[in-house]
């Protein structure tokens, strides 16, 4: 006979597809319904961007293991959670953003921008809450990257900032509040300062994911952020040559001492297919990314083709998710999109439920 007892046991034997671990020890099985033979099994999906090969896959090792043990017609219901860290307090001013990932190089003009604005659109196309705070004082072009916004960002009826709508998601950049030669020459308090606004005077309301674009390096806003906010995590960006690799060492070297974990690494620029003639050059050499992820022990998040579709979507403000969602170009940011989300989830995951609070800012 099957009971709720033998199915948690049956469960416990059923990896999830991506992460390799159990869904019961995962809490991913959540309870059962139970009528004769026939099993209802409840599911918390991880992420509101799960992928649809994975559901499949999921449900089937279910099934067949729930049959193997004799159970009947066996239907799963699976809701969607998107996994976080649990909410430091009550009293937290960042109260709406479930995670925050911020988007990191270690050099500047390796595609940070295009990458964070294209990863934070193939979420939302996803179907999660998304944000954008485009946190690069020295070079903010999330607003040349995102175009004219729908509706543009303004001040609440109690002086809280709203951020812009643009193509659906919610957007800050420095670029709307500060002049970009004077921002040039801020030092670490007006950094702080500003980024504490950011965080805690926007409403940024009920968001799954909130997508930071950094400045390059290893400076000021890094480290405020770092004491003022937990980070779910990074996602580094680098081209394959080796002057960027090295850059963006330094730049995990930093998030490693304050604590922002490493989500994993792309690669962008990684080669160029020619759209005549079919001709793949890797102009900055090639595999420099997943070389790095393998060292580190980090994961490997894909490469990014160098290609004019996706530099002319930033210039023109229609990233190239948005401008082209079915194209081959759109398809590597939204299994990228997959992949950061997942990545979140299983960290969070594998952590027992509970957790110390954190310090939240005043
Ligand atoms: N994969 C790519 N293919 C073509 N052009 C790209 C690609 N990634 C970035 N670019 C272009 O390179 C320039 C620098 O990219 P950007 O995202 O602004 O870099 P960063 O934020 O690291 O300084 C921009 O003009 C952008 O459109
Ligand atoms: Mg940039």
């Amino acid at each position: 006979m099957i009971n709720e007892a033998r199915v948690k046991e049956v469960l416990a034997t059923v990896n999830e597809p991506n992460f390799d671990k159990d869904i019961v020890s995962y809490r991913i099985y959540t309870g059962c319904e139970i009528s004769g033979s026939d099993v209802l099994v409840k599911l918390e999906i991880p992420t509101p961007v799960y992928p649809a090969a994975s559901l499949r896959e999921l449900t089937s090792r279910i099934e067949t293991a729930l049959k193997g043990a004799g159970a009947g017609r066996v239907t799963i219901v699976p809701k969607t959670v998107t996994a976080h860290i649990p909410a430091p307090s009550e009293k937290a001013t960042l109260k709406g953003p479930k995670n925050i990932i911020a988007v990191a190089a270690g050099k500047g003009g390796v595609g940070k921008s295009t990458v964070a604005v294209n990863l934070a659109l193939a979420l939302h196309r996803l179907g999660a809450k998304v944000g954008l705070l485009d946190a690069d004082v020295f070079g903010p072009s999330i607003p040349t990257m995102l175009g004219a916004p729908e509706v543009p960002a303004h001040a609440s009826e109690s002086s809280r900032i709203v951020p812009a709508i643009q193509h659906g998601i919610k957007v800050i950049s420095v670029g709307y509040f500060v002049n970009k030669d004077e921002a040039i020459v801020w030092r670490g308090p007006r950094v702080h300062a500003l980024m504490q606004q950011f965080l805690g005077e926007v409403e940024w309301g009920e968001l799954d994911y909130l997508v930071m674009d950094l400045p390059p390096g290893t400076g000021d806003v890094q480290l405020s952020l770092s004491q003022l906010i937990a980070i779910s995590g990074s996602v580094m960006v680098t081209t394959p040559q080796e002057v960027s690799i090295v850059d963006v060492v330094k730049g995990i070297a930093m998030f490693e001492k304050v604590e922002i974990p490493i989500l994993g690494i792309v690669e962008n620029m990684s080669y160029y297919k020619c759209p005549a003639c079919g001709h793949h050059d890797e102009i900055f050499s090639h595999g420099g990314g997943k070389r790095l992820a393998q060292e580190i022990g980090t994961k490997f998040f894909g490469e990014i083709p160098i290609d004019t579709r996706i530099r002319f979507g930033g210039d023109a403000g229609v990233p190239v998710v948005v401008a082209a969602p079915d194209s081959e170009n759109a398809t590597r940011f939204i299994e990228l999109a997959q992949k950061v989300a997942l990545a979140i989830a299983g960290n969070v995951l594998s952590k027992p439920k509970k957790l110390p609070r954190l310090s939240v800012i005043k």
